[in-house]
């Protein structure tokens, strides 16, 4: 047996939603520079659903059915006042009422194909609600509805803040939520295939997705990231706070990725929009910090940033909470885990690899009145 530490360089599916090829990342072949700049994240949830991209009548139908899918079960809503919510991680609660949903779809254990894109749809369509839902209920203020006459983008923004945004920040969320919708077998991806792989249920395999996301290896690094941001406070105190972290041989985060070696080619879109956008606010020294440690952890380490590292300063220009930045990764990376679960049922095995044991050797069981 040969063993793998962490699958590096291992392939363990075949899969035509996305692809990272010499530091490219395409989805379904397109490159994710041209989706970033051209397209609406609805365009490309359909298709990393579809492998195609819709036409106008298709991505109109899309849209409507995610409007019309928005809402969520009072039982889930009910579910939040019930938590000891100043306690709960956003991440925690997300888990929890993804779940929950399930036992209010009457659907959720049809496994045929019309019926787990039904699924998708909806959850899709209530990732979002959930989480705004959470973050205002959380502060003793009432959720707002979705609206079906806003962008996907626009209309989470809506529901998290109660008032309509801002065209760059509509712009800035779309390309964030375009930037986060899929990466091949990450780690949460992996997770969501291997979970639906036993022929469980989709909730089943979204839920424990949102558990290996939530990791701060995972996309609960982009919160990490904040925190240092905010421990650092100001540019000048970069240079001696990182460095001090590397002495210690402590991980900086927003930094290195397991497949990109040379950069992660998302991070130069969420570097522009961090720019923009904190220049916009007035609170540049969060880009400028950033760009500090950048420079050093590069020249130090030659670690380039990753997807992580920038989209911090962004969301916080954006005046969303620290804790709901991973909550909104997975709000664009559901498109993507839908994606590989509907094509993991289309052509299933069961993912089933095996540990090579180290344990002690045979042993005789010896009665627990006679155990030292
Ligand atoms: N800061 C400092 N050193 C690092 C970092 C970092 N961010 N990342 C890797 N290294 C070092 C490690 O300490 C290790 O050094 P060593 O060989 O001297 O022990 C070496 O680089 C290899 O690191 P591993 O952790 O083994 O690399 P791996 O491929 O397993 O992990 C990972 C990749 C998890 C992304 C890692 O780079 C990391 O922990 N980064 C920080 C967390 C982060 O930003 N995660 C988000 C990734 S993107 C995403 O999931 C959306």
């Amino acid at each position: 047996m040969t063993v793998t530490r962490g699958l590096e360089g291992v392939v363990a599916a075949t899969s035509s939603v996305s692809s990272i090829i010499n530091d490219t990342l395409t989805y379904v072949g397109y490159n994710i520079d041209d989706l970033t700049e051209n397209a609406s994240f609805e365009e490309v949830i359909y298709l990393l659903w579809h492998r195609k991209l819709p036409t106008n009548e298709q991505l109109i139908e899309l849209k409507q059915q995610l409007a019309k899918s928005a809402e969520l079960p009072q039982g889930v809503l009910d579910g939040f006042k019930s938590y000891p919510i100043d306690q709960v991680h956003p991440m925690a609660a997300l888990r929890t009422a993804v779940s929950q949903l399930a036992l209010f779809d009457p659907e959720a254990d049809q496994m045929d194909p019309e019926a787990n894109y039904r699924k998708a749809i909806r959850l899709q369509a209530k990732m979002p609600t959930i989480v705004a839902a959470f973050a205002r209920i959380r502060k003793g203020l009432e959720p707002v509805e979705p609206r079906e006459d806003l962008s996907f983008a626009a209309n989470f923004l809506y529901m998290l803040s109660g008032e309509k945004p801002a065209p760059i920040a509509e712009e800035a969320m779309n390309k964030a939520l375009i930037l986060h919708a899929d990466h091949e077998l990450n780690a949460s991806t992996f997770t969501a295939r291997v979970c639906v792989a036993t022929l469980s249920d989709v909730y089943s395999g979204i839920t424990a997705a949102i558990g290996a996301l939530k990791g701060p290896l995972h996309g609960g690094a982009n919160e990490a990231v904040m925190k240092m941001l905010t421990e650092i406070g100001t540019p000048d105190n970069v240079e001696s706070y990182i460095r001090e972290k590397l002495i210690r041989k402590e991980k900086i985060m927003g930094f290195g990725h397991r497949v990109y070696k040379y950069g992660d080619p998302r991070a130069k879109h969420l570097r522009l929009m961090s720019q923009k956008l904190t220049t916009l606010t007035g609170q540049p020294e969060y880009y400028d910090m950033s760009v500090k440690i950048e420079n050093i952890v590069t020249s130090e380490k030659k670690l380039p940033p990753n997807v992580d590292f920038y989209s911090a300063s962004v969301y916080h220009s954006l005046g969303i909470d620290h804790d709901l930045f991973t909550p909104i990764f997975a709000v664009s990376r559901v498109s993507g885990w839908l994606a590989h679960i509907l094509e993991q049922y289309e052509n299933n095995r069961l993912i089933r690899p095996r540990a090579e044991y180290v344990g002690p050797g045979m042993q005789e069981y010896v009665p627990i009145e006679k155990r030292i």
